[in-house]
């Protein structure tokens, strides 16, 4: 599987996703999921990456995927959702979990699973990232997958918003239905 990735990625991408590989296993530990079912989805999350526009277009009528208006308007999200379906066409791979952890990595949605979440943070916290507060994620996730998903999803809205793109819809909702769920929690601790 690593050698046809590497075929199909970039060398710094195929770099960055060992880098998200070992991040998610890392986090499946903590966080009681299947160290080889976070494994593989880090490894492959961003396995459509580097298809060029128009193959990455072909390979969605292909494979059934429809790119949203957010994905169509800004294209680097396409490789998510591509990506899910991707890596079973590519891989064989057809377990649900992971399929949805690629698919929903670059946004979040609402309700994400733990390795869901796992695997978008892994994404951003992988040993090769480097940006300001990273350091800080890094020690955020491993005390509290939400409160770092939630720290992440608030630093990529504030990139979005610097660069005056579109967000998301999923990207609120996820950012949303955590912060509603720990207040719950809180409430529920009084
Ligand atoms: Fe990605
Ligand atoms: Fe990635």
């Amino acid at each position: 599987m690593k050698e046809k990735l590497k075929s199909m990625l970039t060398e710094k991408r195929y770099i960055h996703s060992l880098g998200v590989a070992d991040a998610a296993a890392r986090l499946a530990g903590r966080y009681g999921v299947d160290l080889e079912q976070a494994y593989t989805a880090g490894l492959v999350h961003d396995a459509a990456k580097n298809l060029p526009l128009e193959e990455a277009l072909e390979a969605c009528s292909r494979l059934g995927v429809q790119p949203d208006e957010f994905e169509l308007k800004n294209p680097a999200l396409i490789h998510a959702a591509l990506g899910a379906e991707y890596i079973t066409e590519q891989f064989g791979i057809t377990d649900r979990e992971i399929k949805n952890a690629v698919r929903y990595h670059t946004t979040g949605r609402a309700g994400m699973s733990m390795l869901e979440r796992i695997v978008y943070l892994a994404d951003m916290i992988e040993a090769n990232r480097s940006f300001d507060g990273v350091i800080q994620l890094r020690t955020l996730s491993e005390i509290d997958i939400d409160a770092a998903c939630i720290t992440a999803a608030n630093m990529a809205i504030r990139r979005i918003i610097e660069k005056n793109q579109l967000i998301h819809p999923n990207t609120l909702y996820a950012r949303n239905d955590l912060l509603l769920k720990r207040a719950k929690q809180k409430q529920n601790e009084n």
